[in-house]
């Protein structure tokens, strides 16, 4: 993104029910986040949920990453915007037509979400990978992945904040770069492999950073949120 957006954080309320995702949000500030909604939240609490979000001031980006034929994933799409999301999503491998389709979809409206391509989850390493037909180095395939996003129009894609400056250096300045598997100097690293700060990935050319555990399980999450949006300052 040319201009760096002054909110970069997106908070994952990975959460089964309402109660604990709204106790969660009430210790938020929408001046300093946005929040993201994933399928299992959506699944369980639907869209009256993401209106809630809305109504209290949030914006949301709506973590459900389509892969369908085309037709399917327009009309999907469509469907997020007309909940009003802010950003949504859907898998780069699921083909140039189906990406093209969905943005062809949402250039015709008012104010439309950011369309973002998934390249390569980072729950695969190059084993997951042949075993689905697609041997050789996972970077190099978030590469192709990430260039035939663009070349489909899309805003911008989902990477691991490992694979940034790479995708950076690949598609320009124009593209937003939103990565997950940030950490906190000192955090808890929990489930995820390869992670960096929040600083070091803004550094590297993300966009937007996806902070889950480090904020929603802290003590005081309002305040971990403000620490994290400390570290940032400057950069
Ligand atoms: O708690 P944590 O900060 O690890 O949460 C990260 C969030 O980003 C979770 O919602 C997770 O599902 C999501 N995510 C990820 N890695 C990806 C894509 C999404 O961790 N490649």
């Amino acid at each position: 993104m040319s201009v760096p957006d002054p909110k970069p954080i997106i908070v994952a309320l990975d959460y089964a029910a309402e109660t604990p995702a709204l106790a969660l949000v009430e210790q938020l500030d929408p001046r300093h986040c946005r929040l993201k909604v994933g399928k299992e939240l959506f699944t369980r609490c639907g869209p009256a949920f993401v209106e809630t979000l809305h109504q209290r001031g949030f914006e949301v980006f709506l973590d459900l990453k389509f892969h369908d034929i085309p037709n399917t994933v327009a009309a999907a799409c469509a469907a997020a915007a007309d909940l009003g999301v802010w950003m949504v999503n859907i898998h780069v491998s699921g083909g140039l037509r189906m990406m093209e389709a969905a943005r062809a979809r949402l250039s015709g409206l008012d104010n439309p979400p950011l369309l973002i391509g998934v390249t390569v989850l980072t729950s695969f390493d190059a084993q997951d990978l042949a075993a689905i037909g697609c041997a050789g180095d996972p970077r190099e395939r978030v590469v192709t992945l990430a260039r035939l996003a663009a070349r489909a129009g899309l805003a911008g894609v989902v990477c691991s904040p490992l694979e940034a400056a790479l995708v950076r250096a690949e598609l320009g300045a124009d593209c937003v770069l939103v990565t997950p598997g940030v950490r906190p100097l000192g955090a808890a690293v929990d489930d995820q492999k390869r992670v960096m700060t929040p600083a070091r990935a803004l550094a590297a050319g993300a966009d937007y950073l996806v902070i889950g555990r480090p904020i929603t399980q802290a003590p005081d999450p309002g305040a971990a949120l403000l620490d994290i949006e400390q570290s940032l300052q400057g950069l």
